[in-house]
């Protein structure tokens, strides 16, 4: 098998079946994927009746507003239908903002998805990164990169942030977002992986969206439902600004709404969610902090742990790879090879890893 590169993404299961000879369907239900983030507890679906729904409706263009699925997504996310637009995932919508609104400048807190760094300097005048230390936000008002930003300027924060997993108060927020609005700047707030943390409007930039025009946030349902193969996933901002960026017709299919319909409504998702991940992720932090080759693990408050290794992760790769475990190195956020991002999965799962890495240290020791 060839060496992995450094991953831009995660989720390479297609390509470790090609690389690996595997037929598709074996690597699907073998491969160990702690590359990706998703829910590893899956919500409630009737399946026979959502193949038999989307079989009637194929043969029809989906509801153009999609009525029933914002309704269903402004009752989860506590949010006006009207400030609601749908989109095929959050990937494509990064790329449909950036397109239609042509900031004159972006600034990039660093480290972050690198889909936003591709777009920016795709369709950006002018692209800042500044590292973002969360613990003082307030520092960030002073910068001198972020006074007399020209108009149409856009700040993008992801929160809790990718790879590290800290997340960052919103009311601290509310000065720069104010800043930001006296200069007809924007903050674009990517809460991918907040519902891991909570639903509850305190933890969220949603409720500031009354006061500010100058907000958007961009909600990947991929993650937390559990459904990256489906490419759907929901922006929330004024109603104006999403109607200039996001006014494709259909952006989802009927598969993709009859499925998050019927995640939506699994009453038992967020306590089933919430019992797994507090308990697995305690699990293996303590696990890998007992292995020689984990040097550092960053406190997380989602879904993924930021762990840097006493090697390049590319090695770790090299040995975890044949037994079918994918893990995902942080390059392309910027960190340095021996850093890698791990996504916290079912207790059995999360074991079988920690044993591969301590066999791994077992055959150096034996070197
Ligand atoms: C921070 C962040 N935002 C957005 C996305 C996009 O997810 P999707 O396109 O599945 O909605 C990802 C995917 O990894 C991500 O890490």
């Amino acid at each position: 098998m060839s060496k992995p590169s450094p991953s831009v993404h995660g989720g390479q299961v297609y390509a470790y079946a090609r690389q690996s000879g595997l037929p598709e369907e074996e690597a699907l239900t073998q491969v160990l994927d702690f590359s990706a983030s998703i829910n590893a507890v899956t919500p409630a679906i009737d399946w026979p009746s959502l193949l038999q729904t989307t079989q009637q409706r194929l043969a029809h263009y989906p509801d153009q507003q999609a009525v029933k699925l914002k309704q269903a997504l402004a009752a989860r996310f506590a949010i006006d239908t009207a400030c609601i637009a749908l989109t095929h995932g959050i990937t494509a919508a990064i790329h449909d903002f950036f397109c239609s609104q042509r900031p004159a400048c972006v600034v990039l807190l660093t480290p972050l998805y690198s889909e936003y760094a591709k777009a920016a300097q795709r369709f950006a005048g002018e692209v800042i990164e500044l590292p973002l230390h969360h613990s003082n936000v307030n520092a960030l008002l002073d910068h001198p990169a972020l006074q007399n930003l020209p108009p149409n300027s856009w700040v993008i924060l992801v929160n809790p942030s990718t790879p590290q997993g800290h997340f960052s108060r919103p009311q601290d927020w509310l000065p720069f977002l104010s800043h930001l609005k006296t200069q007809q700047a924007g903050l674009l707030v990517d809460e991918a992986f907040l519902p891991f943390i909570g639903f509850e409007a305190q933890y969220s930039f949603r409720p500031f969206l009354k006061d500010f025009n100058n907000l958007l946030i961009l909600q990947s349902l991929t993650k937390y439902y559990a459904c990256p193969g489906a490419r759907l996933g929901a922006v929330f901002a004024p109603l104006q600004l999403l109607q200039t960026c996001f006014d494709s017709a259909w952006p989802v299919s009927v598969f993709d709404q009859q499925y998050l319909l019927q995640a939506l409504a699994d009453p038992t998702l967020d306590a089933r969610t919430q019992d797994w991940l507090h308990s697995a992720k305690r699990e293996l932090i303590d696990a890998l902090h007992t292995l020689a080759v984990v040097e550092k693990i960053d406190p997380s408050h989602a879904n993924y742990l930021l762990v840097r290794f006493n090697r390049p992760v590319a090695e770790i790769q090299a040995t975890l790879l044949p037994q079918g475990m994918l893990i995902r190195d942080c390059q392309s956020f910027g960190l340095d090879a021996c850093h890698a991002r791990i996504a916290v999965k079912l207790p059995t799962e999360n074991a079988r890893l920690v044993d591969a890495l301590r066999q791994l240290e077992n055959l150096n020791a034996a070197e």
